[in-house]
């Protein structure tokens, strides 16, 4: 049986009044060009959403990951959408596109990519996240809760199928290495990392028989650019049920807003809030970082859905949490741990500052 392929490819091409919300008629023209390689046989299905102002275009196909055609149809779909942008005078038109030629994979041209590829089993349940105003590193808690805390994932410890545990595989992101570790056993080790949410990021996790169960985009768009140039707003495939954690034990761990990096200027801490497709709209201070989940079922290589999983009541307590929370960051004004160590920031004015007072500095007694 042919294997079935999620891709998930995102940008931000331009946004209304400002780094807000992306114009529907981008997502429009996204939707023109995946309609014709629907028709076309290259795609086999697909859904297109928006957190904040990043487009997320979920695609299935049966040409495997990397694959160059998938790729360049996404790159021409947000190359006409830059179009469509620069004619509306949008807002950052084109800003996570660092070039207009493809080169054979949209990885490292500005776009994030989360892919997979498996042999579907009888049922399929899968779960996108996407988000804004936040980094790929924003991923490292929920996900180790997910696949490597038995007290979020009941299954881990009651489910034999789970028991064993999963496979992590992280990136360095600034020394542009990996590792793969085992959890439970490595526990401790893969915290010591994951807890550097800057620099080691989870790119895939495995069952311990080597299949798939997740899938992260970890383009650092900042790095790759050299300068600032829009922040790596990550999403992530995971799959549920029958020998994964099940869909309630994927969701659960966003019932915490918990503090990422990203939000104004992507030089700030806040909480991340989950909404519905609707309320993705970052709009307090240019945030706070956002998080959407759709849930489908993969039949035949087509998507069932999507359940839009945050539209519920019972994630109402989590965002006005994080509201609140955000009410007592944002009292912190230019500091941290509000404002990110300079080190981390995206925006900063210090070096001109220090340039400044150079001779003014005077030595201490
Ligand atoms: C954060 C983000 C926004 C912008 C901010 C300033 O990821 O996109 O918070 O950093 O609105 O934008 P510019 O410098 O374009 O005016
Ligand atoms: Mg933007
Ligand atoms: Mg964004």
């Amino acid at each position: 049986m042919t294997k079935t392929t999620i891709s998930v490819i995102k940008a931000d091409v331009g946004s209304v009044a400002g780094h807000l919300v992306a114009h529907p008629n981008l997502i429009d023209t996204c939707d023109e060009v995946l309609a014709k390689a629907l028709e076309e046989g290259l795609l086999e299905d697909y859904y297109i959403t928006r957190c904040g102002d990043d487009i997320d275009m979920i695609m299935t196909h049966r040409n495997g990951e990397e694959n160059e055609e998938v790729h360049e149809t996404a790159f021409n779909a947000f190359m006409k959408a830059t179009e469509v942008a620069r004619g509306l005078k949008l807002y950052g038109a084109g800003q996570d596109l660092l070039s207009d030629t493809f080169s054979g994979n949209i990885k490292g041209m500005g776009p994030g990519v989360a892919e997979m590829e498996f042999k579907e089993r009888p049922s399929d349940p899968i779960i996108v996240y996407c988000c804004d105003k936040t980094e790929p590193g924003a991923f490292n808690l929920p996900l180790y809760r997910i696949f490597a805390d038995p007290f979020n994932t009941a299954g881990l410890v009651i489910d034999p199928s789970l028991h064993d545990g999963f496979k992590f595989e992280v990136f360095d992101v600034m020394e542009h290495r990996k590792v793969i570790m085992n959890c439970p056993e490595e526990s401790y080790d893969l915290l010591a990392l994951l807890g550097s949410t800057g620099r080691y990021v989870i790119k895939r996790i495995f069952k311990k028989n080597g299949e798939i169960a997740a899938s992260l985009s970890t383009e650092r768009l900042n790095l790759m650019a050299g300068s600032y140039i829009g922040k790596d707003d990550p999403a992530a495939i995971v799959r549920a049920q029958s020998g994964f954690p099940s869909a309630g034990e994927v969701v659960e761990p966003f019932a915490f807003p918990h503090l990422v990096s990203g939000w104004m200027r992507g030089s700030h801490n806040g909480p991340l809030m989950p909404t519905s497709q609707e309320e993705a709209n970052p709009i307090r201070f240019d945030g706070p970082p956002r998080v959407i989940g759709l849930g489908f079922q993969v039949a035949d290589s087509k998507l069932i859905g999507p359940v839009d999983l945050f539209d519920d009541p019972a994630f109402d307590r989590t965002r006005q949490q994080a509201a609140d929370i955000a009410d007592y960051m944002r009292r912190h004004g230019p500091f941290e741990p509000h404002r990110l160590p300079s080190e981390e920031m995206e925006y900063t004015s210090l070096p001109g500052v220090l340039e400044k007072l150079e001779s003014r500095f005077e030595k201490m007694d």
